[in-house]
């Protein structure tokens, strides 16, 4: 069952049951309340009956008759007059019927010689709605008999009848205007989630820069303002991942190239000296290894879209930061580039350490990297008790202001470090920044274009 289907019906349902029970019981006080007047007028007017009739027993009983049929005239109801025994004595309706039959049987009249005054109420064919009255006719209090009162109240029962049609009319009318409106609110509650389907559709399409065009502050209006972030985020990231995939088959294709370069002129030309052979094969086998670095820096990479938090431990960080400086102490001292080290023994935080390492090695190895002879890399180590500072400075050749705010992006190469064919592939900051992120810190890259480059990591001391 469809959403705009279960709001209707459970409108419609609430309606229904709030309608009808209103009605029924407006229904039912009315009804009571007009048979309730016409029960107590009808039981007065017994009453007026029997104290005439009692009061003529015994001393003049001749009046008996002749009074009750001209009363009953008056109040324009049949009247019978009956014994102890339930016997009528006297019958005010044409030529006295029911005289001498026995009434016994009649509840009412079975009431009243009991001594309380009875009403009911009978659909009688031929006569219509009719109402039943009887009370006791007392002597020296004495019950010696009864006085039946037999109205009609059709005009009663028919005014009651048009009274609730009339609310049946309205009722119905009511409840078709509310189901109609209760459809249209349904729709407009649901209209613009099935938008909202259709949207997501189109967006599993591959289409991420659809919008939905859904305005308004409700709860509605708000999903469909996340759902158009969302898909700019989608966009953002299909397009960095397209730049991602060609920016690393190309850097693929620049080593095969390479080395179908060196392999072509060993295959066609025949006599080669064994020395040249060798050359070219351990030129071949740098570029194999150029390659694995870079499969394997694409793997980190990979890996670590996948993950989203990571399992840290309170580790010592500057044991961890000195493992890096004493594993590049070699290249640097082979670059000519003094390696400065400055850190409190111990510097505990919550971290990664593999992650943690990786980071501080790769800035540290760009230091040395795009540092001339004869420069210095320092790496210093502070804290408090929120935060750990990792400073990563070098006196080296510079980044230029173009080129700074895209360091930290995938592949991403400042020029010089190009045209100086330093081999890098611009995956290294690129990594650091995830591993930064992972940890909920922050970095941050100061640097003049031949004086030197400055990164400053912060990373929460707490972190688990
Ligand atoms: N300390 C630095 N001094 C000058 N330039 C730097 C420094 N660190 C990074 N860069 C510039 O930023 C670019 C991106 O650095 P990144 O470490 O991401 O890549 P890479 O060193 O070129 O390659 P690799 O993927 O091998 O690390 C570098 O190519 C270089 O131009
Ligand atoms: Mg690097």
């Amino acid at each position: 069952m469809s959403l705009r289907w279960k709001i209707f019906s459970v409108y419609f349902v609430i309606l229904i049951v709030s309608l009808a029970s209103t009605g029924i019981y407006l229904f039912n006080n009315i009804y009571e309340s007009y048979l309730n007047n016409e029960r107590v007028t009808n039981l007065t007017q017994a009453n007026m009956i029997a104290n005439l009739v009692s009061n003529f027993i015994g001393v003049s009983s001749y009046l008996i008759e002749p009074t009750i049929v001209d009363y009953s005239k008056q109040i324009n109801s049949r009247v019978l007059f009956t014994d102890v025994n339930g016997k009528v004595v006297v019958d005010s309706a044409g030529n006295g019927e029911l005289e001498g039959k026995d009434i016994n049987s009649y509840s009412d009249v079975r009431a009243a010689l009991k001594g309380s005054g009875s009403t009911s109420i009978h659909y009688i064919s031929g006569s219509g709605w009719t109402m039943y009255a009887a009370v006791p006719v007392t002597a020296k209090n004495d019950i010696v008999g009864s006085i039946l009162l037999s109205t009609s109240i059709d005009d009663v029962m028919g005014f009651l009848n048009t009274i609730k049609m009339q609310m049946i009319y309205t009722f119905t009318a009511i409840g078709s205007i509310v189901s109609i409106l209760s459809l249209i609110v349904a729709d407009f509650i649901t209209k613009p989630l099935k938008r909202l389907t259709d949207a997501t559709k189109v967006i599993s399409e591959g289409k991420f820069d659809y919008k939905v065009n859904i305005k308004g502050s409700d709860e509605i209006g708000k999903l469909a303002e996340s759902f158009n972030e969302m898909g700019t985020k989608l966009m953002k990231i299909d397009d960095e991942r397209k730049r991602f995939v060609s920016d690393a088959s190309h850097e693929l294709k620049t080593p095969l190239a390479a080395i179908k370069a060196l392999v072509e002129p060993l295959i066609s030309n025949e006599n080669i000296d064994i020395s040249l052979y060798k050359e070219f094969l351990r030129d071949i086998n740098d570029e194999v290894d150029r390659m694995t670095r870079l499969v394997n820096e694409l793997l980190v990479l990979a890996r670590m879209d996948k993950i989203n938090s990571i399992k840290n431990k309170t580790e010592n960080i500057s044991e961890i930061a000195y493992n890096v400086i004493e594993n590049l102490e070699a290249i640097a001292k082979n670059k000519g580039v003094s390696l400065v080290f400055d850190s409190d023994e111990k510097i505990f935080a919550d971290v990664d350490a593999d992650r943690f390492y990786r980071m501080i090695y790769n800035v540290v190895e760009n230091g040395i990297k795009y540092t001339p002879e004869g420069g210095s890399v320092t790496l210093k180590l502070s804290c408090d008790d929120k935060n750990v500072y990792i400073k990563i400075a070098d006196t080296g050749i510079g980044i230029s202001q173009e080129t700074l705010p895209k360091v930290f992006e995938r592949f991403s190469r400042g020029d010089t470090a190009r045209s100086q064919k330093t081999g890098g592939f611009g995956l290294g900051l690129a990594i650091v920044k995830e591993i930064v992120d992972l940890h909920k810190g922050h970095i941050d890259v100061k640097s003049t274009v031949g004086k030197g480059t400055e990164f400053d990591i912060t990373i929460p001391v707490k972190n688990i």
